[in-house]
């Protein structure tokens, strides 16, 4: 059994060993992930482990990445995207449309390898058809982890992130190339990539939508609910924001969205 005696010293001499504030994470995860390290470096004592890695700066970059988890595919819980095309990114269109406003600006925040990123990119292309010429699309991923968004940019992926792909879109949006899929051209001219700290003070602005899903599930109550109130100064007004399917708007900023689909966790900024 790992002992967590001197919890709070041991998090405090960590976050200055990585210049990272790890209290971003809620403490039963911070606890899951260094228990699993330790017991395979076969330690029962944080000091042991601290000690570990003062004299291993590498082992600060492992947790970092195990900190990190990076599981997505293309079209991930499916029925939220068909609602949102449907439903929400229709009503937003064609209200710009009254206005006479082309612009559309959308943020996938913690996109990991960029399948999120290029879903949204091809919905909006399915919704748009040819009419996309006449709209300024930007569409923004951005992660923390510089090595997804290298991937990201390639935009080459096995054909395991496709289970809920379509065929008919696999084939439209992709280039076989041997066993893998290559993101087209069309689709890879509306997006842009960039790493990006979620917590950082910069963040882009007069956004249509953001989708940040499956990311905040980790963080504190205290990080969630900043994060929330920064993703309402960003949006604009009658902006949605999109989390993941086992996240929920907490927080002041709660009232201030309307929520639009329970299910989906689709919200509304009033
Ligand atoms: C499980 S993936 C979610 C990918 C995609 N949004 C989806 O739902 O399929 C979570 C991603 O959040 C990123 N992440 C975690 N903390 C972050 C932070 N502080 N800033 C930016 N990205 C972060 C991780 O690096 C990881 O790639």
């Amino acid at each position: 059994m790992i002992e967590f005696d001197n919890y709070e010293i041991f998090i405090t001499e960590l976050d200055k060993l990585a210049n990272y504030d790890f209290k971003t994470y809620t403490d039963s995860f911070i606890k899951r992930r260094i228990q699993a390290r330790m017991t395979r470096l076969n330690m029962r004592k944080l000091s042991d482990y601290l000690h570990y890695l003062r004299s291993n700066p590498e082992e600060i970059d492992r947790l970092h990445h195990d900190f990190s988890i990076h599981v997505t595919h293309f079209f991930r819980d499916k029925s939220m995207y068909d609602v949102f095309m449907l439903e929400s990114l229709f009503h937003l269109l064609n209200e710009k449309d009254k206005l006479g406003d082309r612009k559309i600006k959308l943020w996938s925040a913690g996109c990991s390898s960029g399948e999120e990123t290029y879903t949204i990119a091809i919905i909006l292309l399915e919704l748009l058809g040819n009419r996309i010429q006449d709209f300024n699309v930007e569409i923004v991923g951005s992660d923390i982890d510089k090595a997804a968004i290298d991937f990201a940019k390639i935009g080459k992926y096995e054909s395991s992130q496709f289970k809920e792909t379509e065929k008919d879109i696999l084939d439209k949006y992709f280039q076989k190339t041997g066993e893998d899929y290559l993101v087209i051209d069309e689709v890879k001219k509306l997006v842009s990539f960039k790493v990006l700290d979620l917590l950082s003070a910069f963040k882009p602005r007069n956004l249509d939508v953001i989708f940040c899903r499956n990311v905040v599930i980790y963080f504190s109550q205290q990080v969630k609910e900043t994060l929330f109130s920064d993703f309402y100064n960003c949006l604009n007004k009658e902006g949605l924001l999109i989390l993941g399917k086992t996240e929920t708007l907490i927080g002041p900023s709660k009232d201030k969205f309307k929520m639009l689909n329970i299910a989906e966790r689709i919200y509304k900024k009033e």
